[in-house]
């Protein structure tokens, strides 16, 4: 029986580079693995756990939908969906609820560091992400999650809730595991942390043109290109990472030579790894500009996926209730 996945963005703009190479590389592995049913959605429900702007979230939504069709997630492989049609996450996500402490929800370090970010929107439901997160993968019954690494204390809360569930009342959930990609940490290009889109200078974006990556790259901070051995933090191992991502592990070994040799030139450098970059993302651009000009076709996958979708996670549901002794 073919295994199924479950992963997500959250709907809070355009994807970065950090989305592209930590999940949905990984999302695209694995939609074309005959082993695996993957269902793929847009997190709007979790976009609201933190400040946001009721004006922009459906059009922030429908923008990560084209780019999961632009970079060739294929409705006629993956069911493509948006969770706040999945009525039956929310429901499932409070009989989770259920069986997590609210010590062990605080004390987890993604919502200690958004408590730092917004300390004066610590809300319920920001305590409440990685419960409904757990009813997103769980209501699918999904083994295999998609995302970066700093993503693993979710998914820890995942395989906690399924475990208790499971012993408690006699239900099948499976534990799921991480699906690393190559890029599962994507540093920032200011040098310091991840790639992010709540640090301004930090990400490139999937829509940027040539001009805005050189521009991006040009502010990654760097050194005087020589030393005794090859940095492993700041911005020159930034560099290097997407040298090794964009332009293979030979160049970036070249460059490691150079650095401990000759000197690294880090104008050429940011030229090239600019190029390839580039490079990479111009079909995701064109396919892009195609599926904006065909709304249609893109409410079409709306539609058809939240069928498919409803069609498991309500089934789930029941089962759940039943279990739990909410049953008709
Ligand atoms: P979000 O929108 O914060 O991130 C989306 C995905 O991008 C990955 N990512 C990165 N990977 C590597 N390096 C980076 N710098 C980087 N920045 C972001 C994240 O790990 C993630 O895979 N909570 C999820 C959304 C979600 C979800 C789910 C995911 C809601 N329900 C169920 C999987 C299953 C999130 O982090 O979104």
């Amino acid at each position: 029986m073919q295994k199924r996945v479950l992963s997500g963005i959250r709907a809070t703009g355009r994807l970065h580079l950090g989305n592209y190479l930590g999940a949905v590389k990984g999302m695209l592995e694995l939609q074309s693995d005959p082993n695996y049913e993957t269902f793929y959605m847009v997190a709007d429900l979790h976009a609201i756990t933190t400040p946001y702007d009721p004006k922009t979230l459906a059009s922030n939504t429908r923008e990560v939908i084209i780019d999961y069709l632009a970079i060739g997630i294929d409705p006629e492989k993956s069911t493509i969906f948006i969770q706040s049609q999945i009525p039956e996450h929310t429901e499932l996500s409070y009989l989770f609820s259920t069986a997590v402490t609210v010590a062990r929800m605080q004390h987890l370090p993604t919502f200690k560091e958004k408590v730092k970010q917004h300390p004066e929107n610590v809300s319920m439901a920001l305590l409440y992400y990685p419960v409904l997160m757990a009813a997103d993968i769980l209501i699918y019954k999904a083994s295999l999650v998609p995302v970066g690494v700093d993503q693993e204390p979710h998914l820890e809360v995942s395989r906690e809730i399924a475990g208790k569930l499971n012993e408690r009342f006699k239900l099948d959930f499976p534990e799921p595991q991480r699906f690393a990609t190559k890029g599962e940490y994507i540093p920032s290009l200011v040098g310091e942390g991840k790639m992010s889109k709540s640090v301004e200078g930090s990400f490139i974006n999937l829509n940027d043109d040539l001009e805005t990556i050189k521009k991006r790259l040009a502010a990654a901070p760097t050194d005087s290109g020589q030393g005794e051995s090859v940095p492993s933090k700041g911005g020159v191992a930034t560099l290097l990472k997407f040298v090794e991502l964009f332009q293979g592990a030979g160049k970036c070994a070249e460059y490691e030579k150079a650095y401990t040799g000759d000197g690294i030139r880090y104008g050429d450098l940011k030229n090239g790894l600019a190029q390839a970059i580039f490079e990479e993302l111009t079909p995701i651009q064109e396919k892009r500009k195609e599926l904006e000009a065909n709304p249609e076709y893109v409410d079409k996958v709306i539609t058809e996926g939240a069928q498919k979708a409803r069609q498991v996670a309500s089934q789930t549901l029941q089962e759940v209730k039943t279990a739990m002794g909410l049953g008709r």
